[in-house]
């Protein structure tokens, strides 16, 4: 099942958009009507996206960009901007984990890997994506947090102290342009089966018993929850951390 969202001659970023759950919310935009702007770090996953997005007669544009790269974030909104003249919504999502591993043995590396994309690059993309949003006057934000923004997961340090952070970070945030009609706020799923999670874990009914619901999501239903966070459905709402997750943090 699907909602119906009118996104018509809006532009929206999705990062991290060449598969997984970005993909799937740059199709729930694309169909809504929303020109698309989508990034990725591989290039082969970003060009079958755009290829997909555009078939469905989506106005796509597809950017080889790394979230958590500076210059790469700063030339991602010139590029925007450039092809559409403004940005009205950008879901961060790009994201990354490390293998499960036992704290003690996780090396710092992995660590600076995945606080570099999942933590700074939510920073420098907000960064740069308020700083457009303040000359047009209003803007809407949505980071992928994650149920483990608030529970735990063991053997997942880093992924989890990086998706802890970016609720901290987008609450504070949120409040400080609450005045400006720029309103951000956090998506929480439980776990889905994208590339990412059957890349590191090997029998998923075991996600599926975190939740309540007792199976796993899906990324058309974290999509849903998205969009309703984008759209004027949600006006009253900033700063909030809406749980997609079958009830894993009611447990
Ligand atoms: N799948 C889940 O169960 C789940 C649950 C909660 C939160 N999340 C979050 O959702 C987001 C997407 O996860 P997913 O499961 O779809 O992962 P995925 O690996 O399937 O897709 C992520 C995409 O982001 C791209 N990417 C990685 N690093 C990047 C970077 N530095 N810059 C730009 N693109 C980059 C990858 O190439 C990939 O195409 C992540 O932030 C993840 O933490 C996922």
């Amino acid at each position: 099942m699907t909602m119906t969202f009118d996104f018509k001659h809006k532009v929206v970023l999705i990062t991290g958009a060449g598969g997984g759950l970005g993909y799937a919310c740059a199709q729930a935009f694309a169909k809504a009507g929303a020109k698309i702007a989508i990034t990725d770090i591989s290039q082969e996953a970003l060009d079958s996206a755009v290829a997909d997005l555009q078939d469905t007669g989506a106005e796509v544009l597809g950017l080889l960009n790394d979230a958590s790269d500076s210059a790469d974030v700063n030339a991602m909104l010139d590029a925007i901007v450039a092809r559409f003249g403004c940005l009205d919504i950008a879901v961060n999502n790009a994201g990354t984990a490390t293998p499960l591993q036992e704290f003690h043995q996780v090396g710092e590396a992995e660590f600076d890997r995945v606080m570099g994309v999942n933590l700074k690059g939510v920073w420098l993309c907000m960064q740069a994506e308020i700083r457009q949003m303040l000359k047009q006057g209003s803007g809407r934000i949505v980071n992928m947090a994650s149920a483990t923004s608030r529970n735990t997961f063991p053997n997942a340090s880093p992924y989890v102290t990086s998706k802890f952070a970016v609720a901290g970070l987008t609450r504070t945030v949120a409040v400080e342009y609450a005045e400006r009609d720029i309103r951000i706020n956090a998506i929480c799923p439980g776990n889905v089966a994208t590339p990412l999670v059957v890349s590191l874990v090997e029998d998923l009914s075991v996600l599926a018993t975190k939740h309540a619901i007792k199976r796993l999501g899906t990324p058309e239903e974290v999509a849903n929850g998205v969009m309703f966070l984008a759209s004027d459905l949600s006006s009253f709402s900033t700063g909030s951390l809406l749980e997609v997750d079958g009830g894993w943090n009611a447990i």
